[in-house]
């Protein structure tokens, strides 16, 4: 994955890249912080674009997407702060701060490169599945498990973890040109295998990604466990 984002920053310093958080990405933004400490990855002209992020709490709560991102990639990159994208989960005005979002990725000209982990539940972002989905940037409810998934982010306490979340909409996800998806260990391997065998279903957001013309899919052997079989 990593070297997918050099070749795209290679080929176009000016890119635009979707971000994700969580654990799946963290040895990628290992990877990416080394050459950007040693000079050897060039961000200056890039702009990036965060999925997701958890809703009433602070860009300094160690918890928040914005923490994980300043810790994880962007203190150790040359991108500059004003292009480094993230929803803000502060915000008063939700809806409002969805539809600045949407908007700022088409004053961007749109996402080149979307990075995606996925849920054990088979979310993308904080599409969780359920009934429905929504298209765009959205004010989100969290499922339990997602929760629970996350509370290492919130001192192991799955009841400190956000109830909601803001969150690129699937066509949102779905609109940029190129997506790489990256899943490890068992737990996903449910998930991996319904996404890329199972029909397109609500209950799968991740299944929406067949639609898609140009999607990637990097995975362990322990998430690609079910990818024989259908
Ligand atoms: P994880 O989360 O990388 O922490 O497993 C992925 C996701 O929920 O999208």
């Amino acid at each position: 994955m990593a070297r997918r984002v050099t070749e795209v920053l290679a080929a176009d310093a000016a890119a635009v890249l979707g971000l994700p958080t969580g654990r799946t990405p963290m040895p990628l933004y290992r990877l990416l912080a080394r050459l950007g400490d040693e000079g050897t990855l060039d961000f200056s002209q890039a702009t990036t674009f965060n999925l997701d992020e958890f809703l009433g709490i602070g860009p300094d709560h160690p918890g928040s997407y914005h923490a994980y991102m300043q810790q994880h990639l962007l203190s150790h990159v040359n991108l500059p702060s004003t292009r480094a994208h993230l929803l803000r989960g502060w915000t008063e005005d939700p809806e409002r701060e969805c539809a600045r979002y949407e908007a700022e990725i088409e004053d961007a000209g749109g996402i080149d490169l979307q990075l995606l982990g996925i849920g054990a539940n088979g979310h993308i972002g904080f599409n969780e599945p359920g009934p429905h989905l929504m298209a765009r940037t959205h004010r989100a409810s969290l499922r339990p498990g997602t929760r629970r998934a996350n509370a290492i982010f919130f001192g192991g306490d799955s009841d400190a973890v956000p109830k909601e979340a803001l969150s690129m909409g699937m066509g949102t996800i779905l609109k940029a040109r190129r997506i790489v998806l990256m899943a490890t260990g068992k737990s996903k391997a449910r998930a991996v295998q319904r996404t890329v065998h199972g029909s397109l279903t609500t209950r799968v957001p991740a299944s929406f990604l067949q639609l898609h013309r140009d999607v990637e899919l990097i995975c362990d052997h322990a998430a690609a466990a079910g990818l024989g079989t259908r």
